[in-house]
This record gives C-alpha cells, structure tokens and sequence, in this order.
C-alpha cells in the first residue's frame, strides 16, 4: 500500500478530529535526524514529533531494545511483576536526585503533571498552587489547569480547577506579593519554557523559588517534560541551577518514541496514594519500559550530553551568524539543543519556505520559530539547517517586506 499525500489528506481531514494545526507534509520514515516524505523528499527534522525523536529516528539501541520485548511480551499490568519495568525503574532513579526515586508510570506528559498534581495535593492538605505565566503543562482538565494560554482554557473555564494562580515567569517577587504562602500546596514551574516560546528564566530564579518552597512548606514540581533527558545539555535541565526539585515530570523522549510518562518524587509525597487511587491501564507496560530503559542508556553511555554542549553551542553561535542579523529577526535564543528564533513578523511563511527546502521545524505563538532537533545532530547537519533558515529569511526579506 503506498497512498499518495492527496489520498492520505482527504482520509485525516474526513475522519481525524479536527484539533491539530496540520502542515502540508505526509511523513513515511526517518533515520537518524532526517526524514522522508511520501514523495522520497528529505527533511532534517528539528520537529522531532514535538520533542520526542530525542535520539533521531531508528536508533539502533531503542529499536533493538523494542523487538527484544515484542517477542517476550507487549502488555503486563503493573500490578503484576516485570523484568523490563524493574530494568527502566532501577535505571531511572540511578538520574533522578538522590530522594526522588519513587516513580508513577503513565503514558504522556499530561498525565505525568494529572499524578503530580493529585500527589502534592493529596500530599500537602493544602488546595492552591502557583503556576507561571506562559507555562504550558499539557491539556487533560488537571493539566489545563497549570496551562496558561486563554485559547486552550477558555470554552471550559467552568470545570476547570479553580486552585491555581499564574505569576510572571521569572519574577519572584510576583511569587511572594500579596499571598499568604503557607496555604500553598505547590510551585510548577518549567526550568525553560518550551511552548511558551524556549523562554529561560533569570539566573536565581529557579533557586529563589527553591527557597521560598522550603520556607512555606511548598513543594516545588519542576516539569521536564520538554527540557529533560539532555535537552539542555544537562540531564535536567534544574541542574542548570542547582536545586533539587521535589517532585520532576517526565515525557515525550523518555518512551523512545512508545508513549510514556513518568512522574518522579520523594517515597513520602507518593506514599500518599492508597491502592488503586491514581492508576493507569497501559502505565509502565513492558514494551514502553524496554525502550525507555534503551532510551536512558544511550543517555549515559553514548555521549550524547557531550554532543549536545558541543553542537548546542556550535548552532547557536551559527543562528546569531546566519540569522541574527536578518531585518526580520528579533532575537536568538535557548540552551543546549532547545532553542528558538524570535521573529519580527509572522512565523508562518518563513516556517513554510524552510519546509520546502527541506527543514521540518516547530513554531511557538506568533512569531517564534522554535528547534527541538535531535541530540545526535551532528555539526554538518546543524549548519544544513542554520542555511535553510537563512535562506528563507533572505527568501522573505526579498519577496515579502
Ligand atoms: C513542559 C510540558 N509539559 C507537559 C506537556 C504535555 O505533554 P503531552 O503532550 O505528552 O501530554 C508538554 C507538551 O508539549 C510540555 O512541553
């Protein structure tokens, strides 16, 4: 079977509900930081599934560690005992901060932030929690909740949780005016805003929340949902700033691609869960486990956290070279291999020129292009795509201002 992009088109558009910004783009396979279309076109991918691809396409480690596990077994309850969840859960605490090594096993990033929430919450006997302007924490009704984007939020304003408030990003003293903090149950917070558009905060931030959770008994759930896993070019990205969080979420790479979320906290803020009160059916599955557990090793023993300082670097000098100074340009931003180019006109065009030459990367709001490539990249890639985005640029400045 090998469809056609207009057969696939009128077949999505027909029977997919209608949430998602499509692109004009019908995907057929990748390997390592490219990818293919139906019509054998190339792309470099900086879209990565929104972050997931941490790893590339195919990578041999996740890809072997997937069919090991198709031949044992694909589904195993967590109720019941499997070498592949202890393999992933012995290798996940060995990266977490020393006291936080009691897991919850879900199946994505919203879910990750549903079980933090209910945990500090449950935890705390306290209702209201502090959340950031800009931040973006996923879209079930608990997630959405933490969300900030009126878009998202607004057709169920009614239903959703009324316990949380938002405050500048990056503004402690937002934090402290006006509250009584000792009635808070938690801070969320992402260490660099990821759909909010690769937004780091200011040196003592991510300490000074620190300090303000431990003095109001407030527990601090830093979400790495997108900025984890070597991202950065640290395995987390808090550890840019040296704090230990108390709970940590965990998603889109951590599966190599097979859905999972992980949330990860101290034993005393999950053992306030009784049996059977925070579950889910697919959570910790074997075959998720298998690759994550890949997923981690490669993390540690590949070098990957070594490319993403080198490239990292490499490419956000190239994008200050190549494109900071397009007219058009406002600034270029980020850490590690998460990274943006905030524009001064509409991201739409330009985004649509670099996929035409052959570059699928993600946008944030209105006029930020945003770049979760692999970490694998290499330094002939990243110039690649430092040149298609020049390109477009010039592309731009030539036929559109
Ligand atoms: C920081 C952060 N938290 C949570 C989520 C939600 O993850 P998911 O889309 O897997 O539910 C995302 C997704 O982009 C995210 O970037």
């Amino acid at each position: 079977m090998n469809m056609t992009f207009d057969e696939m088109k009128e077949i999505e558009d027909k029977y997919l509900a209608p949430t998602y910004q499509k692109m004009p783009v019908a995907i057929k396979s990748g390997r390592g930081c490219k990818v293919w279309d139906v019509n054998g076109k190339e792309y470099i991918d900086f879209m990565t599934g929104y972050g997931v691809a941490i790893l590339g396409h195919g990578y041999p480690r996740i890809v072997n560690a997937i069919r090991e596990q198709l031949e044992d077994i694909v589904i195993a309850h967590s109720s019941l005992y499997n070498e592949s969840r202890a393999l992933f859960l012995k290798k996940l605490v060995s990266i977490t901060p020393k006291d936080l090594n009691s897991a919850y096993l879900s199946n994505s990033g919203a879910e990750a932030i549903e079980a933090a929430l209910k945990a500090v919450l449950k935890a705390t006997k306290k209702k209201k929690i502090i959340a950031m302007n800009g931040a973006y924490h996923g879209k079930t009704l608990g997630a959405l909740a933490l969300t900030f984007a009126e878009k998202y939020r607004k057709a169920f304003d009614d239903i959703i949780y009324k316990g949380v408030e938002f405050v500048e990003y990056g503004n402690l003293e937002a934090v402290e005016r006006g509250r009584k903090l000792d009635e808070y149950a938690a801070i969320f917070v992402e260490p660099i805003q990821g759909e909010g558009g690769i937004r780091l905060p200011p040196d003592e931030y991510l300490k000074g929340l620190r300090e303000i959770a431990d003095k109001n008994g407030i527990l601090l759930v830093v979400d790495e949902v997108q900025s984890g896993l070597g991202r950065t070019g640290k395995m987390w990205a808090h550890e840019h700033w040296n704090i230990v969080p108390d709970v940590i979420t965990i998603g889109k790479g951590i599966g190599g691609g097979i859905p999972m979320g992980v949330t990860v906290a101290r034993q005393e803020i999950m053992n306030v869960f009784e049996v059977g009160e925070h579950t889910s059916t697919m959570g910790g599955n074997p075959l998720a486990c298998a690759a994550g557990k890949a997923v981690l090793d490669a993390l540690t023993e590949d070098n990957i956290l070594e490319n993403v300082q080198n490239v990292g670097e490499y490419l956000i000098k190239l994008l200050n070279e190549e494109v900071g100074k397009s007219k058009v340009v406002r600034e270029v931003r980020g850490r590690g291999l998460m990274l943006a180019v905030e524009l001064r006109v509409k991201f739409l065009e330009i985004l649509f020129k670099a996929i035409e030459l052959g570059l699928l990367t993600l946008y944030s709001g209105k006029t930020i292009l945003r770049m979760l490539p692999p970490l694998i990249i290499s330094k002939a890639e990243a110039y690649k795509a430092a040149s298609i985005l020049r390109e477009s640029l010039n592309w731009y400045e030539k036929n559109k201002i």
